[in-house]
């Protein structure tokens, strides 16, 4: 099996996720949980590597899209409308979670990350994506809406259509307070969104630097606070 992905704009995005998830998608079969998988970004992406996957997700949009990506290639993916706050899904079930751009809009965090616990085997392991406060701080400042930046400094409310962010401190906090343990916390999008897409598209080979620089950045701390979001991994 193997997880190399064409380059793209989105790999520029999604590369560091892929590269920490390397290691577990890489053995036998799992039994994978999307939980607002949405239209099957990355939910596609792992049934092609041969795994088991389920998408829980509350838009009829998002998993028709879904399914008519996996027919595209050719993978099944099982499509269930649900919600993280009803999650309806048997307990220790789970190799693997994937929890993707999505506990930003649960409207109890700690609730959903105890749902999403109770659904992984002993051992099972959660992928948890969040958006960063930190870099939402300093894109406010750059744009120059100081006052907005000030705001959000320890704002940890669901405010506007993005929700909730989080530091690398509180996210490890929530998830060791469940009983989970934190294997690795990596920063995402350190510098994909800074750079003007125009620069991608006409400049060759711009991409795959661009790759190779957000996986040379993704574990180093000082870069931590600067990265759009955060991919942590965890096993209960
Ligand atoms: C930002 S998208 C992320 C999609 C996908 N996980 C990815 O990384 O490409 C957020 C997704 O969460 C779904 N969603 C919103 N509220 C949810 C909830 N309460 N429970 C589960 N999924 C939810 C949305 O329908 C949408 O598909």
């Amino acid at each position: 099996m193997t997880t190399e992905r064409p380059l793209d704009r989105r790999s520029a995005r999604t590369a560091v996720v892929w590269e920490t998830l390397q290691p577990i998608l890489g053995g036998d079969p799992l039994d994978v949980l999307d939980i607002g998988g949405g239209t099957g970004g990355f939910a596609v992406g792992v049934a092609r590597l041969g795994h088991r996957v389920t998408v829980v997700d509350p838009s009829p949009d998002a998993l028709a899209a879904l399914d008519r990506r996996a027919r595209e290639v050719g993978v099944s993916v099982e499509a269930r409308q649900g919600d993280l706050a009803t999650l309806d899904v048997a307990p220790g079930s789970a190799d693997l979670v994937l929890c993707h751009g999505v506990l930003e809009v649960a409207g109890d965090p700690v609730a959903a990350l105890a749902a999403l616990h109770a659904v992984l085997r002993p051992g099972g392991r959660l992928s948890l994506l969040l958006a960063q406060r930190n870099a939402a701080v300093i894109a406010r400042a750059m744009a120059g809406h100081f006052t907005e930046a000030a705001a959000l400094l320890d704002d940890t409310s669901p405010t506007g259509r993005t929700g909730r962010r989080f530091t690398a401190a509180e996210a490890t906090s929530l998830l060791t307070g469940l009983g989970f343990t934190v294997e690795s916390i990596h920063g995402v999008r350190v510098f994909a969104d800074l750079v003007p897409g125009s620069l991608l598209d006409l400049e060759p080979g711009s991409t795959a630097a661009l790759v190779e620089l957000e996986q040379a950045v993704a574990q180093r701390s000082e870069f931590l606070p600067l990265a759009t979001q955060l991919h942590l991994v965890a096993h209960r």
